[in-house]
């Protein structure tokens, strides 16, 4: 029995950090082993936004080839491997933009002007201006999961107005055409751990607000993000009982370090453990775990042509099935052929 297709991409932000391994990447590695996945590296969807931040953007798109060879190693050496999915880039398969076209005719504008993801962009960047591509967002979305008929879709939270738009856009498709060409694509929102930044564990790690860890620190440096991180503001000395509730290093260990997790917080509450100590402790944690991530990349950037390979070998095989997609959408839709014009 064929396997089901899995779909998701990502925008090439430069360097992933750990909120993107522990809440995407982990999850994408998982499903490789069990479905037919398809992962890209979205940056078509990164000149949607202006510089900065989270988004790459139009203002320097000089830095796109670069930041999209960066994600690849990020993606490999978190244990993607090229065997067992297609990784490539989303530009790579031109008939994504076919298929974005041709949805852009029946995707209702109110359904765009509505979705909250705009409007957070419009608001959060102060966009006097936004641009058909941005409104357009969700559409280009669609037409990446829908041009490989994806099923499901890893995505967080954050992302469900977007899967479910791809679903009602599958479904005004095939009811406007009388054809069940697109499936009803599904979002997997898989339980992930809650990664915190490092300024506070009610807030969310994220590139934009430099409150990250990347995975493509040294072990050094990330010691050197975790000595800064939040801890109980009214702990100040190592006997000073302590509220791990709030502190962002408990939290860490809550992921990296479970099994002593309950044992550190007695200690912390009874004032027997000091937050150095403690932050030292995850530091060996973290490290270890980081360890095999980190020794993949050292090969993968001693050999920039491997990736390539890997991402050429990814679109060959996403553009074939691509294709076969866009042949029938356009036959569904009679669109002139060079034969029948
Ligand atoms: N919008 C997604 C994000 O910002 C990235 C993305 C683009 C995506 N196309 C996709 C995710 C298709 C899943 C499927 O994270």
């Amino acid at each position: 029995m064929a396997r089901k297709r899995v779909t998701s991409g990502m925008r090439p932000t430069g360097s992933i950090h750990l909120g993107n391994l522990l809440g995407a990447l982990d999850n994408w590695v998982r499903l490789q082993e069990e479905y037919d996945c398809f992962y890209f590296i979205v940056d078509w969807h990164a000149l949607t936004t202006p510089g900065g931040g989270d988004a790459v953007g139009f203002e320097n798109v000089g830095d796109l080839s670069a930041n999209v060879h960066g994600m690849a190693i990020d993606w490999i050496s978190a244990g993607l491997d090229p065997d067992k999915c297609s990784m490539f880039v989303q530009s790579h398969v031109p008939e994504v933009a076919e298929l974005h076209l041709l949805f852009s005719m029946i995707t209702p504008l109110g359904w765009l002007e509505r979705n909250p993801t705009y409007k957070d962009m419009v608001q959060g960047y102060k966009i006097e201006n936004p641009s058909l591509g941005l409104l357009g967002y969700p559409t280009l979305q669609s037409a990446d999961i829908l041009v490989y008929k994806g099923e499901f879709v890893p995505v967080g939270k954050d992302q469900e107005a977007h899967v479910n738009m791809t679903r009602d856009l599958a479904q005004r498709f095939n009811s406007l055409y009388g054809r069940d060409v697109f499936p009803i694509t599904q979002a997997l929102l898989t339980d992930v751990p809650k990664v915190p930044g490092r300024d506070g564990v009610d807030r969310k790690m994220s590139k934009s607000s430099g409150n990250y860890i990347a995975t493509s620190l040294s072990a050094d440096e990330t010691t050197k993000k975790i000595r800064t991180m939040f801890t109980d503001p009214v702990k100040i000395r190592k006997d000073d009982p302590g509220h791990p509730d709030g502190c962002v290093v408990y939290a860490f260990h809550g992921i990296y370090n479970r099994a002593e997790q309950s044992v550190i917080r007695s200690e912390c509450e009874k004032g027997e453990r000091g937050c150095v100590d403690c932050k030292m402790q995850l530091s060996e944690k973290m490290n270890a775990a980081l360890e095999p991530i980190r020794d993949r990349r050292v090969e993968l950037e001693a050999d920039p042509e491997r990736v390539r390979e890997i991402l050429g070998a990814g679109a060959d095989s996403a553009r074939s099935i691509a294709m076969d997609t866009m042949r029938e959408i356009r036959e569904v839709m009679n669109i002139p052929t060079r034969e029948n014009v």
